[in-house]
């Protein structure tokens, strides 16, 4: 039998902060802005960034050391018109072949400040770090600034970036609140409900800022559209697999005969871990977006577990939740773990309902800020840590040791002193 949460085990969340002021952009507007990377392939990098010049040059300067650039790639940009809002050019310039675990120095449209970016390893370990819903409030202020620290090599997010909701100048101020961190390490995002930003206007595309300031690597992954793709980390070691949540996934539909033919795809002998991320949770027992993510898993779940996925991580919910291995509503060793990580920063409050017919599979759940950090030691185990905002600080809040579904059966030792599991 499995430990239950009980009611005394909850946490009061602390109370919202106010929205992060960000000092506007000061510098000419040839001048990047907002940049971000994210990985393309087995070892090439986006770069993506944006200039209030619409005519600024779509071309990365890059090298092993500071202010030498060996390389240049050219690339090209986007823009985007959302009611009145016009968008500044939104660069996307693909740089490499690169090196694994290095440091390069590149500077954006041969204007501006140079910035540095570190790939991540072709070997495990690697290290991610996860957040969801992180909006742009104190918390999330505070959340990042845990993260800055953590020493990473790739950040997952499973939806919910800026919540801009159609102030489109939000979108800007969130680009420039995370450029420090997704300048120099990649961010693979998938969305959110706020990011479909839909008015009753027939003519406004849902998604429009989000594809076009955020553009994944979908094309390389057999995927047609920005909202669904796949990629490797560790050079095929860790496969992960973003889903949407707000596009079809019905059996039939695109998104569904995508992900059957990427999940036959992975050898598991060649990759030993699989990782899913999508938005709203299939499984939660809080009282927020109660049975939102149940259409989708009954569309896909059983895709998943035939493919032995070792974890699943959603967001939506702004609270951390994690529960055991589960395969339709029952635990089941060969299902995957269930985690909910929506606590990156944006001001909600949730509750969580103590007799969810749920509740006997959820392992900890805690309504309050942080990130979590999934380290894979090796082609057999993984630890994670949800790491907690306390004020100003971070603490590790709950653990949980993974034994890749690709592995065979064999114990490993656990760590005293917190919330500590195995599984
Ligand atoms: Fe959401």
């Amino acid at each position: 039998m499995l430990p239950s949460v009980s009611a005394a085990e909850e946490y009061v969340r602390p109370p919202p902060r106010p929205p992060v002021v960000i000092v506007e952009h000061d510098k000419p507007a040839s001048h990047p802005q907002q940049l971000h990377i994210s990985t393309v392939g087995a070892s090439s990098m986006r770069i993506s960034w944006v200039t209030e010049d619409r005519s600024a040059q779509s071309v990365v300067d890059y090298g092993i050391s500071p202010g030498k650039y060996t390389a240049s790639e050219t690339g090209y940009h986007t823009t985007y018109q959302f009611l009145s809002y016009k968008s500044g050019a939104i660069h996307h310039v693909t740089i490499g072949p690169l090196e694994p675990s290095t440091t390069y120095y590149y500077r954006c449209g041969k204007a501006g400040d140079e910035f540095s970016l570190r790939t991540p390893p072709a070997t495990l370990p690697i290290e991610f770090i996860i957040i969801g819903d992180v909006g742009q409030t104190g918390w999330t202020a505070s959340t990042l600034s845990h993260i800055g620290a953590a020493g990473y090599d790739i950040l997952l997010l499973p939806g919910d970036l800026s919540y801009a909701d159609t102030r489109q100048e939000l979108w800007d101020l969130w680009g420039r609140l995370v450029q420090p961190l997704a300048s120099s390490r990649p961010w693979m995002v998938t969305a959110g409900n706020h990011e479909r930003e839909t008015l009753r206007e027939p003519k406004l595309r849902r998604f429009v800022a989000y594809n076009s300031r955020w553009r994944m690597p979908h094309e390389e992954s057999g995927s047609r559209s920005n909202l669904y793709y796949s990629f490797d980390a560790a050079a095929g070691a860790v496969h992960v697999v973003m889903l949407g949540s707000y596009t079809e996934f019905e059996e039939g539909s695109e998104q569904h005969a995508w992900l059957e033919r990427d999940l036959a795809a992975v050898d598991r002998r060649r990759t030993p871990w699989l990782v899913v991320l999508m938005h709203v949770p299939w499984y939660s027992t809080n009282r927020s977006h109660q049975g939102e993510g149940e259409s989708m898993r009954r569309a896909m779940e059983r895709l998943l577990y035939k493919a032995h996925v070792d974890v699943v991580f959603a967001a939506h919910i702004h609270a951390y939740e994690r529960f055991t291995r589960i395969f339709d509503n029952e635990a089941d060793s060969q299902g995957p773990m269930y985690i909910t990580i929506g606590d990156g920063g944006n001001s909600n409050a949730h509750k969580f309902i103590g007799d969810h017919k749920s509740a006997h599979l959820s392992m900890f759940r805690e309504a309050s800020f942080g990130h979590g950090l999934l380290r894979i030691v090796n082609e057999t185990s993984a630890v994670w840590t949800w790491h907690s905002n306390d004020d100003e600080y971070t603490t590790i809040r709950d653990e949980v040791w993974l034994k890749s579904l690709a592995s065979a059966e064999s114990a490993l030792p656990t760590n005293a002193g917190r919330h500590t599991e195995e599984l």
